[in-house]
């Protein structure tokens, strides 16, 4: 039994994602730019997939503009409104958890003079709201917090950083929303936000195609020049399939989606109460309830090295995380592992659990099964 846990990383495309995408590049690959007709055929479908991916945000179409992906997303909204701004002041303020994507720019910012501000977390990743309203003041143009944490699934107050912004005038909120798109209602927090980054591959969409969400009226300094698609925002000709691909997967994400939720926080329920139940010396470092989107379990093994026991686990056809796919940090130990507090034991024996709509309750009951085993024989040798 193949059994994949790894969805934060990346999702397995829908069928009808990839068919649609194989269909616009056999028989449509106009340059939407073009004048004739093959060009208008292309254009069409980029504003079929805009609506498509504009209602998942409950967004105008006109304020959605695609990117080369989240991490293009981010770097487009921090440094382009940042430097829209930097005339009102220098001050930006992030989380100390946030993706690579998002801290590696916000160091790029501190290069051209800008003062960053870095907020703590607690112990399951949630900002605290009194440290950011002191931190918050007149020197302050952007504030960039993600809405759910990709290693651990905490969901951040977005909606009251939001309101508390609003009292400020002119500050832009940026969320970085690649791991809550598809995973909650993006109503709310949309609605607390001038900038909002979303991606296609963690929602059952292609890789390398995202989209931007920028409210209407912000106006921000785009680092990417060039031929003026995007209305200048990513210019560079449109990527077609992707793009059509993308708001295929908006559209059947939102489908169902209460049924869909439900699914997937049961299958993480039925996984994480078995470990407790069956596995002992565990940290469990997401929440176990709603603060924790439905689709990361971050569990620490101690005695246990993540490395060896993800290992283990794939020879079984598991496969899991240790931590983010994507971490920046060199040594290899998670900055938002070390962040929430936790020893050093602890973040090397951490295992990131991240599920799809598609898996299943019998799937979990394999994968415990393997999981006490490999917990049992690791321990074995390093606890003599
Ligand atoms: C929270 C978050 N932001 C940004 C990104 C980057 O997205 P992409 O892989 O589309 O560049 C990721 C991907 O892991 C992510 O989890």
């Amino acid at each position: 039994m193949l059994v994949y846990l790894d969805n934060s990383a990346t999702t397995r495309p829908y069928d009808e994602v990839i068919s649609e995408m194989s269909h616009v590049m056999s028989s449509s690959y106009g340059n939407p730019s073009s004048l004739h007709r093959m060009g208008f055929d292309a254009e069409k479908i980029v504003k079929a997939a805009r609506l498509k991916v504009s209602d998942a945000l409950w967004a105008h179409s006109g304020d959605v503009y695609f990117t080369g992906g989240g991490t293009e997303g981010d770097n487009i909204a921090i440094l382009g409104g940042a430097r829209a701004l930097k005339r009102k002041g220098r001050k930006i303020i992030t989380s100390k958890i946030e993706h690579p994507a998002v801290l590696e720019t916000f160091k790029a910012l501190e290069q051209e003079g800008f003062q960053t501000v870095y907020l703590d977390v607690d112990d399951h990743g949630v900002i605290n709201l009194d440290q950011f309203k002191s931190e918050l003041d007149e020197q302050t143009v952007l504030v960039s917090l993600m809405h759910v944490n990709n290693e651990l699934g905490a969901i951040q107050p977005v909606e009251e950083v939001g309101k508390l912004i609003r009292n400020m005038g002119k500050v832009y909120f940026h969320i970085d929303a690649v791991q809550s798109f598809g995973k909650l209602d993006m109503r709310s927090a949309v609605s607390a936000a001038d900038l909002v980054t979303v991606s296609g591959h963690k929602i059952h969409g292609p890789k390398g195609i995202g989209a931007l969400y920028i409210k209407h009226g912000t106006v921000i300094k785009s680092p990417v020049t060039g031929g003026g698609q995007e209305k200048n925002i990513r210019p560079g000709t449109e990527n077609v399939p992707g793009i059509a691909g993308f708001g295929i997967a908006a559209e059947l994400a939102y489908k169902d989606f209460d049924n869909k939720i439900a699914h997937m926080r049961k299958v993480r329920t039925h996984l994480l109460e078995g470990i407790k139940a069956e596995i002992e010396d565990i940290r469990i470092n997401s929440f176990e309830d709603e603060r924790s989107a439905a689709s990361v379990l971050n569990i620490s093994f101690p005695g246990v090295r993540g490395e060896v026991l993800l290992h283990m686990l794939e020879q079984k056809e598991i496969y899991v995380s240790t931590g983010s796919a994507c971490s920046s940090n060199k040594k290899g130990q998670s900055h938002v592992l070390k962040a929430i507090g936790l020893k050093d034991e602890e973040i090397e024996g951490a295992i990131r659990f991240s599920f799809s709509q598609f898996n299943t309750v019998e799937e979990m009951d394999y994968v415990l099964e393997e999981l006490k085993k490999a917990v049992k024989s690791i321990r074995k040798v390093t606890r003599r």
